[in-house]
């Protein structure tokens, strides 16, 4: 076992860290309180792979690992969680599933600029009525002679109008239960879909939040993604990787926080003194900094599970539920640390708790991630 980053891991590691510091840390207070969605970095993102980045090249992606994933969003989130959860939805809700699941023409078609950054992608699961209980789909697509005709509603989508592509999950056939959702390709422009309004969020502001609709959309059997009936497992395997994204994003708002307060701390005096000569100053940064190593050692060794071709569900849920909690913890310390300061934004702290908030909640809440490991404990005794 070997602790240590490759230098490769660390060139990746070094130039995410270097674009974040430069290009996202100019406005991210002005985005957050604007709700402004970063398009020009995202742009340039894509120049860098980040939006593409374990698809194969021939398909425009950077062929990179996932561990490389991993660094690259946490240190996005150590800055702007919002453009975290943008690359993160992206590669590992939209992306995966076309490259794994794709035809070689889907892969063509709606992977490659996807890949290439020149598109952005989506993933619709959720609906109004179907959040933690994801298999009891209303969304229907019913077959028609050359295709299916898609109605329903999803909520809570990122990257919800800024998307062009989005993976649709579908209820195709209602007597099969989970056996009968299917997972569709859906593009934009698609006459009758639309798209609902911005939500107005506590966190993440600069990520676009929508519902969509789908009244009538005729979709075409080329727009199948996998088998029909395959779409609940497609969206189960997609968010086993999305939590390994998920938990990538918390350890990086955890480290943002607690730098700054570890900072502030050698920076600001009390009693003649810097607060961090005080035991109580002293003894919240240690418990912040092991639970981050932590979280981090949880997320990187589900990422390598991943890279190896081995299981790691459960390895993704006990990466996401440990690294959310940590995030929201070490968030309300750096705030208590800063104190008053901690408080308005330009100290930056209180956004990295309100950012944090949401990772205990989407792609699972942490309640459903518990569920999750002890499913798979079980597993484990039977097998
Ligand atoms: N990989 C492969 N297959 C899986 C699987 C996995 N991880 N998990 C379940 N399945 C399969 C099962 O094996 C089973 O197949 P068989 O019937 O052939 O055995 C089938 O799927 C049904 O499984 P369950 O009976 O376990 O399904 P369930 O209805 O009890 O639900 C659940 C399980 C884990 C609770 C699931 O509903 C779940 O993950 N819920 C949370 C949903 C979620 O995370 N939503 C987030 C939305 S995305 C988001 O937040 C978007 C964003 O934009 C950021």
């Amino acid at each position: 076992m070997n602790f240590k980053l490759s230098d490769e891991h660390r060139l990746i590691q070094e130039a995410a860290r270097d674009f974040a510091t430069r290009e996202l840390a100019v406005d991210v207070i002005e985005r957050d309180k604007e709700s402004r969605f970063p398009l020009r970095q995202v742009q340039l993102m894509g120049e860098l792979g980040f939006m593409g980045v374990t698809i194969p090249m021939k398909y425009g992606g950077a062929e990179m690992d996932h561990l490389s994933y991993v660094l690259i969003i946490e240190e996005l989130a150590k800055i702007d969680a919002s453009s975290a959860v943008i690359v993160s939805a992206h590669n590992s809700l939209a992306l995966w599933g076309l490259n794994t699941y794709g035809t070689e023409e889907q892969k063509e078609k709606f992977l490659k600029p996807l890949a290439e950054g020149k598109k952005l992608g989506a993933f619709a699961l959720s609906e109004p009525e179907a959040g933690s209980d994801a298999s009891s789909q209303h969304t229907s697509a019913r077959k028609t002679e050359d295709g299916y005709i898609l109605n329903g509603n999803k909520n809570w989508i990122t990257n919800g109008s800024s998307a062009d592509t989005y993976i649709v999950i579908a209820q195709t056939d209602h007597s099969r239960g989970s056996h009968g959702i299917s997972a569709f390709i859906i593009e934009k422009n698609q006459p009758g879909f639309t798209i609902g309004p911005k939500e107005d969020k506590l966190g993440i502001r600069s990520s676009d939040t929508h519902a969509l609709h789908f009244s009538d959309v005729a979709v075409s059997e080329s727009q199948l993604l996998g088998q029909e009936g395959s779409g609940f497992k497609i969206a189960m395997e997609t968010l086993d990787g999305g939590r390994i994204g998920i938990a990538a994003q918390a350890v990086g708002i955890a480290e943002g926080a607690y730098q700054l307060a570890l900072k502030y701390a050698q920076e600001r005096k009390t009693f003649g003194k810097p607060i961090f000569k005080h035991q109580a100053i002293q003894f919240k940064l240690s418990d912040m900094a092991t639970k981050i190593q932590a979280a981090r050692l949880l997320t990187y060794q589900a990422a390598a599970l991943k890279d190896q071709g081995e299981r790691y569900t459960k390895e993704a849920a006990m990466a996401k539920l440990f690294a959310s909690e940590t995030a929201m913890s070490s968030t309300i310390e750096a705030i208590q640390i800063h104190g008053g300061y901690g408080y308005v934004r330009e100290y930056q702290v209180e956004r990295m708790m309100r950012d944090a908030k949401i990772t205990e909640i989407y792609e699972g809440t942490s309640e459903i991630q518990k569920m999750v490991i002890a499913r798979e404990l079980l597993k484990s005794l039977s097998s």
